[in-house]
């Protein structure tokens, strides 16, 4: 059964969604599912932006072949050529022989390097600025290397403000019948999966992102077309300032995320006193949000630390080392440059405490951020006496 919706004149929408994948990249557990959208533009030339991955290629191609009608595809423009939006390019090429493949200099040589069998299709070359007509609507390009891989690029629509923009202002989680952010309660429903997505799939090139949303500042966008998740024709400019914000490394409130490693039970006793006294501390103006390393997985932790000013490190010691699972943590954070934010550390050890001094030493490669002098250190657990460095650890926290 075919699933095409109208995006804007002569636009639309013929992606799909996977419910049943587990892992995005094999690595992000996915609730939700995920969507792969891929756009086609119905003009005196009929233009294909993306394909999909091969998982929904079935749905792909029912929405392709129905929203053709028959009539031939001129153009198949590659914005990324990542697998999840590239797997169904040889088909298309196979199908419509006479088309033109559209990309730069980096998008072909991996689309030989994945599709060597389409080394005779017709190809154009693009460079940021070049301008691809179709008839009423023309494309202009806007080179965004590294908005995650250095092929990816943006398209602009000015006939109607739409905004190609590859991976960028895409988000986790499968679409259940709408396809614009406005018909859902975005922020309830999308908002920390789009930021975890940013965070780890896109959060290392924050440069990068400031850099194609600057180009982009000066256009008049009215809609966002993303590959994955929903399409922005509402409220635009609320989503490009939490990009801009992520991309800053900014935090989004002044929230305090507690995350602790624990074999028995002593450290996650420690952290949730602690979480409790900042609570009382802090008011309502300074949310905690306490997890287990153990059990949730890095890739929430991380977008948590993305949208949390202040983080709360509790490791036991373990090998003379930092928590393995902590120690992940720590190492994917430095992966994705993070920076600005406020670092806080608490150690247990039985006999030797060291995982404070440890974490302090990786933490401090991050650029921006500020590790509190004070270490809550904890010989094996927390008993009454504890109470007030406790008090004045949590207080420490809050300055
Ligand atoms: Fe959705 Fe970078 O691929």
């Amino acid at each position: 059964m075919t699933d095409i919706k109208t995006v804007a004149q002569d636009i639309l929408w013929i992606g799909a969604s996977d419910r049943r994948i587990e892992r995005f990249e094999n690595i992000f557990p996915l609730t939700d599912g995920v969507s792969y959208n891929s756009y086609l533009v119905k003009d005196e030339k009929t233009v294909l932006f993306d394909t999909c991955d091969v998982a929904v290629s079935e749905q792909f191609w029912q929405n392709l072949t129905e929203a053709l009608d028959d009539g031939k595809l001129d153009y198949l423009v590659v914005l990324h050529m990542e697998p999840d939006h590239c797997s169904q390019i040889a088909s298309v090429v196979s199908r419509y022989p006479e088309l033109t493949v559209v990309g730069n200099a980096k998008t072909f040589t991996m689309l030989n390097q994945f599709f060597p069998e389409t080394a005779a299709v017709k190809r154009q070359e693009v460079k940021e600025g070049d301008v691809l007509s179709a008839g009423s609507h023309s494309f202009r390009f806007l080179m965004a290397p590294m908005v995650h891989w250095p092929e990816a690029m943006f398209a602009w629509d000015e006939s109607t403000g739409t905004l190609f923009t590859a991976d960028a202002f895409g988000t986790f989680g499968a679409l259940e019948g709408g396809i614009f952010a406005d018909e859902y309660d975005f922020e309830k429903k999308y908002l920390d999966e789009a930021r975890r997505y940013y965070a780890n799939i896109v959060g290392k090139y924050g440069m990068q992102v400031q850099a194609v949303l600057k180009k982009a500042a000066g256009l008049e966008i009215r809609t966002i077309c993303p590959l994955h998740g929903p399409v922005w024709r509402k409220d635009v400019r609320w989503f490009i300032d939490k990009y801009d914000k992520w991309s800053r490394y900014e935090p989004e409130d002044d929230g305090i995320v507690v995350i602790y490693g624990s074999l028995y039970g002593h450290t996650a006793s420690a952290a949730a006193y602690l979480s409790s006294a900042l609570v009382e501390k802090g008011g309502p103006g300074r949310p905690v949000r306490l997890f287990d390393v153990s059990k949730t997985h890095a890739s929430y932790l991380v977008g948590e630390i993305w949208k949390s000013g202040t983080v709360v490190l509790c490791s036991p010691t373990y090998n003379n080392g930092i928590y393995l699972p902590m120690h992940a943590l720590i190492h994917d954070l430095k992966a994705l440059g993070l920076k600005n934010r406020k670092f806080a550390l608490v150690e247990n050890g039985t006999w030797a405490p060291a995982s404070g001094k440890l974490m302090r030493e990786e933490l401090s490669s991050l650029q921006g951020c500020q590790i509190i002098e004070e270490t809550l250190t904890i010989k094996s657990a927390l008993h009454a006496p504890d109470k007030d460095r406790v008090d004045a650890f949590a207080a420490a926290v809050l300055a």
